[in-house]
């Protein structure tokens, strides 16, 4: 029977599928046992990340390797390599590897932006957020990811589609923002049917083939709700943090609060809250609280996160040159306003560096204790 010098030999000379190092380079190897009369053998592997079809590959060559040396069963069990030792390999990643955005390797802090319900203003704010980094200097891409609701392009006032080069999509870039949409190929106005499964796959070709490049954020403007694609987002996309935007209304906070629960779940951080169309302001600088008054700051506190911002509402200048609908201008009062959530969301990240510290034990809000 083969002994654990000779495991470890063997096992160490295969890959980890994300860092391309075998594991005995990246210490992926984390135990070993053998049972002679069995003729068992069982190890512990470390990867880059876990819970997935790569996984299952090198889950298989593992046991391929020791049974051609004469092991009788195999067992593996697999975790995750940690942050310190993911940090190591960064630097010395090839470029297309740290460019994939589900690459565990890639700097990119994906932030999704959900609600509890439609028409909140996810998507305007999605598109100011984003346009509001990139004016901050940050390298910024935005997924439209409302498959069926698609309204980025129009909102932005794009008109061109992406170009595609090779096996890959180049993203159309607006205010120096990257943006990708299901609006891009879908013929004019033609309805989309697609269901399930096809709409999984398109939020993995964003993903996997969009030429997305160097990004410092990652913006996701999700579907209304707590639906399959928010669900998919969250399993596709482990590291995203989640943005909420609620109304001020006490009751949409309710709602909006039910997608925070989702992310707490799912053991997504949530990295604040929006509060959007939170009043008014007539010609004599009253504020009118036509939609209510304290959601953003409620659904704050139950989600034990922070209000990043108030959002007026009122319609940006249109530029009939520029044409861009929802886009407010950097020295407009709203733009001015994005541009302090964005600060404030870069100083929370960190410079498209490490998240801060999460602030303590957050539990599930549930709407009928209040
Ligand atoms: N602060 C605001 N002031 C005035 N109008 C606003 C404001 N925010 C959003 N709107 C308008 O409200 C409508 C809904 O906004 P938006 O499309 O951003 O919401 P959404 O949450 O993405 O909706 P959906 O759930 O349909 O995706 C749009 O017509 C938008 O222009
Ligand atoms: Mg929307």
């Amino acid at each position: 029977m083969i002994n654990e010098q000779q495991i470890r030999e063997l096992v160490g000379a295969l890959e980890d599928p994300f860092l391309h190092r075998t594991l005995d380079e990246t210490g992926g190897i984390v135990e070993v046992s053998i049972k002679e009369e069995k003729e068992h053998v069982s190890v512990k592997l470390a990867i880059a990340k876990i819970n997935n079809a790569e996984q299952m590959q090198l889950q298989m060559k593992v046991v391929d390797t020791l049974k051609k040396a004469g092991v009788k069963t195999v067992g593996i069990r697999f975790e995750e390599l940690p942050a310190e030792k993911l940090e190591q390999f960064r630097g010395t990643a090839d470029v297309s590897e740290a460019q994939d955005i589900l690459s565990p390797l890639n700097k990119v802090q994906i932030i999704s932006v959900a609600s509890g319900k439609g028409g909140v203003g996810k998507s305007t704010v999605s598109v100011n957020l984003a346009v509001a980094l990139a004016r901050m200097g940050k390298k910024v891409g935005l997924v439209d990811a409302d498959i069926y609701g698609f309204s980025v392009p129009n909102m932005m006032g794009i008109e061109q589609n992406p170009v595609v080069r090779g096996n890959s999509i180049i993203p159309v870039e607006r205010f120096g923002v990257k943006v990708i949409s299901m609006d891009f190929f879908v013929d004019q106005n033609a309805p989309v049917v697609w269901r399930g499964p096809m709409l999984g796959k398109v939020l993995d070709q964003f993903f996997r083939d969009v030429e997305w490049g160097d990004l410092d954020f990652l913006l996701l403007d999700l579907p209304p709700g707590t639906g399959d694609v928010a669900l998919d987002v969250h399993q596709m996309l482990p590291t995203s943090k989640e943005l909420i935007v609620t109304t001020p209304h006490p009751t949409a906070a309710f709602v909006a609060a039910r997608a925070g629960a989702m992310a707490l779940k799912t053991e997504h951080e949530i990295l604040g809250v929006v509060e959007n169309m939170s009043w008014y302001e007539s010609k004599s600088g009253e504020k009118e609280y036509v939609f209510g008054k304290g959601g953003g700051p409620k659904l704050a506190e139950e989600l034990r996160t922070e209000l990043l911002g108030q959002i007026p509402l009122g319609q940006p200048d249109w530029d009939e040159n520029d044409f861009a609908p929802s886009v407010y201008g950097e020295d407009h009062p709203t733009g001015k306003l994005y541009g302090e959530i964005a600060t404030k969301i870069v100083e929370k990240l960190g410079k498209g560096g490490e998240p801060a510290q999460n602030e303590g034990p957050v539990s599930p809000f549930d709407p009928r204790n209040n």
